[in-house]
C-alpha cells in the first residue's frame, strides 16, 4: 500500500467517533447520573483499546504477512495517548478540582491511581518520539528499543483497569490474556531457535522474521 493518505483519514474519523458520540451524550444531558464517572471510564477504555489495537500490529503484520498494517501503527498509538490525555483531564478537572497538589496524595492513597499515572507516564516519551525526525535522531535501534516501554504501559493500563474494577472482572481479564499473548508473541520471536524462524513474508512459518 503505497498512498495511505486515505485510509489513515477513515481511520482517522473513526477514532474520533467515540469522542463525537461521548461529546453529543454530554451535551444531551444523557451521561448518566455520574457524568464524571462515565467520562472518566469512556476515555480510559479508549485509551486502554487504542493501546491494544497498537501493540496488535506487529504480531499481526507477520502473522498474516501484511507489512502495509504497520504505517498505520503510529496513528494508532497517538489516538492511544490523545484519550489517555482526556482521561488525565477528565481526572484532573471534575476528581481533584484543578488541586494538583491533591494528585500525590491521592497517588498514595488509591494504588489504581498510581497504576494509571505510571502508564500514562509512560506513554509521554513514545508520544514525544513518534515522529520521522525522532526515529531519525535516535536511530531505528535505539527508537525501537525505547518503545519497548509500550508493553510496559500495556500492563500499567491493565492493571490500573483490573485493580479499580470491584466485582465483574472479565473485561480487564480479557485486556490482561489478549496482552500476554501479544506480549508472549514478541517474545517468543526473539527467543525461539532460529530454524522455527522463517524470513521474508513468512514462508508458511509460525514465526517470520521480524
Ligand atoms: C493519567 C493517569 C490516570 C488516572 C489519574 C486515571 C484515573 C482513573 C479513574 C479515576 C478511573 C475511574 C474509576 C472509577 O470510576 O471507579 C479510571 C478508569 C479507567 N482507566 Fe484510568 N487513569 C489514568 C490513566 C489511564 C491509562 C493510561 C489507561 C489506559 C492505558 C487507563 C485506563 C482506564 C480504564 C480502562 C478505566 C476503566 C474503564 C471502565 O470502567 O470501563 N487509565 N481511571
Amino acid at each position: 500500500m503505497k498512498d495511505t493518505r486515505f485510509p489513515k483519514l477513515v481511520l482517522g474519523i473513526n477514532a474520533l467517533v467515540p469522542l463525537v458520540l461521548l461529546s453529543w451524550d454530554i451535551w444531551r444531558r444523557r451521561a448518566g447520573a455520574n457524568p464524571t464517572e462515565f467520562i472518566t471510564r469512556t476515555t480510559g477504555m479508549l485509551a486502554l483499546i487504542f493501546l491494544t489495537v497498537s501493540l496488535a500490529v506487529t504480531p499481526l503484520r507477520r502473522v498474516i504477512s501484511a507489512n502495509w498494517l504497520v504505517k498505520f501503527r503510529r496513528m494508532l498509538g497517538l489516538f492511544a495517548f490523545f484519550y489517555g490525555v482526556l482521561h488525565l483531564m477528565t481526572y484532573v478537572a471534575f476528581d481533584r478540582f484543578f488541586n494538583l497538589k491533591s494528585v500525590p496524595a491521592d497517588v498514595f492513597k488509591r494504588p489504581f491511581i498510581a497504576l494509571g499515572m505510571t502508564a500514562f507516564v509512560l506513554m509521554i516519551p513514545l508520544a514525544i518520539t513518534s515522529t520521522n525526525e525522532m526515529v531519525k535522531r535516535l536511530g531505528g535501534k535505539t527508537w525501537s528499543r525505547l518503545h519497548r516501554i509500550v508493553y510496559l504501559a500495556g500492563v500499567a493500563g491493565v492493571v490500573h483497569y483490573w485493580m479499580l474494577v470491584k466485582s465483574d472482572t472479565r473485561l480487564p481479564l480479557t485486556f490482561a490474556f489478549v496482552l500476554a499473548v501479544l506480549l508472549g508473541y514478541r517474545l517468543l520471536v526473539k527467543f525461539a531457535p532460529p530454524a522455527s524462524v522463517g524470513t521474508g513474508s513468512g514462508g508458511g512459518r509460525i514465526f517470520p522474521a521480524p
